[in-house]
């Protein structure tokens, strides 16, 4: 099995202002040093993303923290009369490096369909960002145990049409839609299960070299005190976190376990 980087990305959704984001920043850049053998990824709404760029970096424009920068959400256009949105090329040209591509909130919330994260997911790959391709069933699916049939049709959506190197420069990210702000995570098992079955079907997508390369996160109620656990499980390679990625220690206790499971 390769060695596969762990990441922890926050997601702050719609959440702080523009003080508590700055401030928030430096206090994650500050203990970044603290979490080793982990990429860590913030992406604030869109109005903060340059005032978190700025403050990740020295005067010379250099980030010493190593902590990166992603959007929420992208349009698949580059540019044109689409009133709101942001384009790829937009975020790149703040700072990012990743956007979140179909949040179970965009999914339920915001009427995006598998077509539509497979359209915008391309097109953030196409602008040089990574993709965070977001997946995960209700509770519902989950009790009828459709579960898995619901994954792998949102992965084979979601990823229609993708290269093994568009799939190696992806990142997915597994978000039950029932643990997440709910409190309730997975056990370390369901989660793994559903990891391992992502990865298999990854396989079938591309090969097995390109699947084993992919990083795969867990989201859902991610906390300092459940990470470590979730961290072990061989499939398992980082987080997505929404609430727990609002206070820096938090945070960085997630980075931390994720680092040293690595
Ligand atoms: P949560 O959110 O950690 O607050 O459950 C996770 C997510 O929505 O990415």
């Amino acid at each position: 099995m390769a060695a596969r980087r762990r990441i922890v990305a926050g997601n702050w959704k719609m959440n702080l202002d523009h003080a508590a984001a700055v401030a928030l920043t430096k206090d994650v850049a500050a203990g970044a040093a603290s979490c080793t053998g982990v990429d860590l990824v913030l992406c604030p709404p869109a109005i903060y993303l340059e005032a978190v760029a700025s403050a990740l970096q020295l005067a010379d424009g250099s980030s010493p923290s190593g902590v990166t920068l992603g959007g929420q959400n992208l349009h698949d256009q580059p540019k044109g009369a689409f009133t709101g949105e942001i384009a790829p090329a937009m975020l790149v040209d703040v700072g990012c490096r990743w956007c979140i591509v179909g949040h179970s909130e965009r999914r339920t919330l915001f009427g995006e369909t598998d077509q539509i994260i497979n359209t915008k997911a391309k097109a953030a790959l196409a602008a040089g960002l990574t993709p965070i391709v977001c997946v995960g069933e209700t509770l519902e699916e989950r009790e009828q145990d459709r579960t898995a049939a619901v994954v792998t049709a949102q992965i084979d959506g979601s990823l229609h049409g993708f290269s093994a190197a568009d799939l190696a420069g992806t990142v997915i990210a597994y978000e039950p839609v029932w643990a997440i702000g709910t409190g309730k995570v997975a056990t370390p098992e369901q989660a793994q299960e559903v990891h391992a079955l992502i990865r298999s079907r990854l396989a079938t997508l591309t090969d097995a070299a390109t699947a084993d390369s992919v990083v795969i996160q867990y989201g859902g109620s991610v906390k300092p005190d459940n990470a470590a656990v979730l961290a072990s499980q061989p499939d398992i390679d980082g987080a997505l976190v929404g609430g727990a990625s609002l206070k820096a220690d938090d945070f960085l206790a997630i980075g931390k376990h994720f680092g040293a499971a690595g």
